[in-house]
């Protein structure tokens, strides 16, 4: 018995790659979500790491990004935990991700975590979302991250925030590199 429902697929694309016009497009999806200022989309995605475009057929349904933190900023975000310890300068930022209400709910997610695990392989990865989203706190770990250290505020939001990790040791260890398994 064949499975006729629309498949969804992930793809991986760094921003030169991309036209004006999917960087717009990626921009508009997030923030239809609400959950970041356009201010940081417009200076963020350009400089990426790597944009993740969630396709059902030929129509993008959600996107998400990898990107390298501002290093004062992410060691900000493990103090402000209250595991200034964990901090790893090595770990990639998951951020933006936003799937389209009508979308939600039906792997895409999962789709974006399958295509960047093949990209991330072991690296340690972390990602912040606001403490009260239940949307993303439930999904996100059964993808595998767990919480570090405590919710918080940070110097840069009114939300009390939650910091996720994969892949980080409880005491960074400088001789591992980018490889944990
Ligand atoms: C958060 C968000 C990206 C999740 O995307 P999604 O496509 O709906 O998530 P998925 O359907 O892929 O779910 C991921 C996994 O979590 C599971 N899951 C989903 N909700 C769950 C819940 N409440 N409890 C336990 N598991 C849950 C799913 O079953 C799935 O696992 P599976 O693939 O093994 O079945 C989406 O809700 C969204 O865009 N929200 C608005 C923006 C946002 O909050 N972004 C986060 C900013 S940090």
């Amino acid at each position: 018995m064949s499975d006729n429902k629309p498949k969804i697929h992930a793809m991986l694309r760094r921003p030169i790659d991309c036209s004006l016009q999917n960087i717009e497009l990626f921009i508009k999806i997030v923030l239809a979500s609400g959950e970041v200022p356009v201010e940081n989309l417009n200076r963020g995605v350009p400089a990426a790491e790597m944009l993740i475009f969630v396709m059902q057929e030929k129509v993008v349904i959600g996107v998400c990004a990898l990107r390298y933190p501002n290093a004062k900023f992410h060691k900000h975000l493990f103090e402000k935990a209250t595991v200034p310890e964990m901090y790893n300068p090595h770990s990639l930022e998951a951020c933006w991700a936003s799937i389209l209400p009508n979308y939600r709910n039906q792997g895409a997610l999962s789709s974006i975590y399958k295509t960047t695990q093949k990209y991330t392989e072991h690296r340690p990865m972390h990602g912040v979302h606001r403490a009260e989203n239940n949307l993303i706190s439930e999904p996100i770990k059964k993808l595998g991250y767990v919480q570090a250290g405590i919710d918080f505020y940070s110097d840069t939001s009114d939300n009390k925030l939650c910091l996720i990790v994969k892949n980080h040791d409880p005491v960074f260890d400088p001789n591992k590199k980018m490889r944990y398994s």
